[in-house]
């Protein structure tokens, strides 16, 4: 029996057959009741009278999509999502129908865009089918994020984010072991073991901030934390995605902690995560308060799902820091990454040189000699005596191996970076000590308190 919704509206239509609107009810309803055929007639012919009505290409579309007429559905929908600003609903049909025609890249952007206009749209199926999609398309493909996008435009080179799959672990990484075992507990563990966890009523959540000097392996070790559990990874720089349009920033945030979501598991890090600071009166480089708002939103989940993202950051300014990121839930571990011990310098030493031809080395020599190195002057270290036996080596006519003279040359050449940041840090730790947050800082300088 025909439904008395549709009656009602094919009379008042005879009535007044010139009212736009309720053509539009009408065909709607045809679409509702899953009368396809019925309303595609009805949309062209609307649209014969109304030839420029966007939303009734929409309704076209859509009648097209779910009669099965994938391909010119799709060309209707490129034409509307080219042209204006399309609403968030015409973006979320368009992924459907992209989904459908097995373009699931494409598909993503598109229900990406929807989301970020309304996130009301959420739609867990056709997020699924998108994911499952594209993990078969491309396994192993790196991935990107474009930034600075708004709605319909077509994303700016320069600002585009990279998801690796970082092929170094812990063992890449020199030293540091109490980091290590930080990051196993706080946040690797919970990922592996979900149930123990959830068995001792502990809170899954919240992320580690890394400070420390710079080149000190904080970036190294975010990374290494991703492969060690074979996540995906993604960096961003806070830089990065401040953006001078009202409200850009934000979104570039959004879809980045969306992008997170749909390729769990995954390593999220924040670089320069002192950019995000309300403490700050260098304005210039660091964001507003709505951007600090939407990322401890993001960051708290509500109303988002962020079991199985990791979430790390680093700053060498953590004074810098907005206080409100350390609430529990947040980056409740502040967690001081120091300038490698002698142990670690010589593992840092060891992991550098791997694979290059070397003589007989005593590394605990260099490692001895090089106090208040960070990982990336060991690094320069080894380059320098790298490039001094290969220039020998050309003279010689024949390669020779790197001897442990060389490297104590070089590190000779070579100055230790991190002291500038240690005045600086001293004074923060000795005057803006709240809650013993820089404790770490003293006991690494020898400071009583
Ligand atoms: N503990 C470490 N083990 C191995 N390499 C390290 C270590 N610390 C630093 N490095 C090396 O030094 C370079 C700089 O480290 P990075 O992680 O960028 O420092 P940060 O982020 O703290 O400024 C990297 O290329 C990394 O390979
Ligand atoms: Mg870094």
């Amino acid at each position: 029996m025909e439904p008395t919704e549709l009656q009602t509206l094919r009379e008042a239509i005879k009535a007044s057959p010139d009212n736009l609107p309720l053509r539009k009810l009408y065909a709607g309803a045809l679409l509702r009741h899953n009368r396809f055929d019925e309303a595609e007639a009805e949309f062209k012919e609307a649209l014969r009278a109304w030839p420029n009505d966007n939303s009734l290409k929409v309704g076209l579309a859509e009648a097209f999509f779910k009669n099965n007429k994938t391909s010119v559905a799709l060309i209707l929908m490129e034409e509307l999502t080219e042209s204006g600003q399309p609403p968030a609903s015409v973006w979320l049909l368009y992924a459907k129908i992209l989904q459908k025609a097995g373009d699931a890249g494409a598909a993503r952007d598109a229900y990406e865009k929807a989301i970020i206009l309304d996130p009301n749209l959420r739609d867990n199926f056709l997020e699924s089918e998108i994911n499952l999609a594209s993990q078969r398309q491309q396994p192993n493909e790196p991935e990107k994020i474009k930034l600075g996008a708004g709605p319909g435009e077509g994303g700016d080179p320069e600002r585009i984010v990279d998801i690796e799959r970082p092929k170094i672990g812990f063992a890449d990484v020199g030293g540091m072991e109490k980091v290590k075992e930080q990051i196993r507990m706080k946040i690797i563990f919970p990922l592996t073991h979900p149930d123990l966890y959830k068995a001792y009523g502990k809170k899954i959540g919240g992320g580690i901030l890394l400070y420390g000097p710079p080149g000190c392996g904080k970036t190294h070790l975010a990374r290494a934390t991703a492969g060690e559990v074979n996540a995906n990874f993604i960096i961003v720089g806070i830089s990065d995605i401040l953006d001078m349009y009202l409200g850009q920033s934000e979104r570039n945030l959004a879809a980045i902690f969306q992008k997170a979501r749909s390729l769990k598991p995954c390593v999220l890090f924040f670089d320069e995560a002192d950019a995000l600071g309300a403490n700050r009166t260098d304005m210039r480089h660091s964001a507003g308060r709505h951007l600090i708002n939407q990322f401890l939103d993001e960051m708290d989940g509500v109303g988002h799902d962020n079991e199985g993202i990791l979430i790390l950051a680093a700053t060498n300014a953590p004074w810098h820091l907005d206080p409100a990121f350390r609430r529990p839930g947040r980056f409740d571990r502040i967690v001081f990454v120091p300038p490698p011990d002698e142990p670690a310098r010589e593992s840092i030493l060891q992991i550098k040189l791997k694979g290059k031809p070397v003589g007989n080395l005593h590394l605990a020599r260099i490692a001895q000699q090089t106090k208040e190195f960070s990982g990336a002057d060991l690094e320069a270290v080894v380059d320098i005596a790298i490039e001094s036996k290969l220039e020998e080596s050309m003279r010689q006519g024949q390669p020779l191996p790197i001897e442990t003279d060389d490297l104590m040359d070089a590190a000779k050449r070579h100055k230790a970076t991190t002291k500038e940041w240690f005045q600086t840090a001293k004074n923060y730790a000795l005057f803006a000590n709240e809650a013993g947050l820089y404790d770490d800082i003293l006991a690494y300088l020898g400071i009583k308190k």
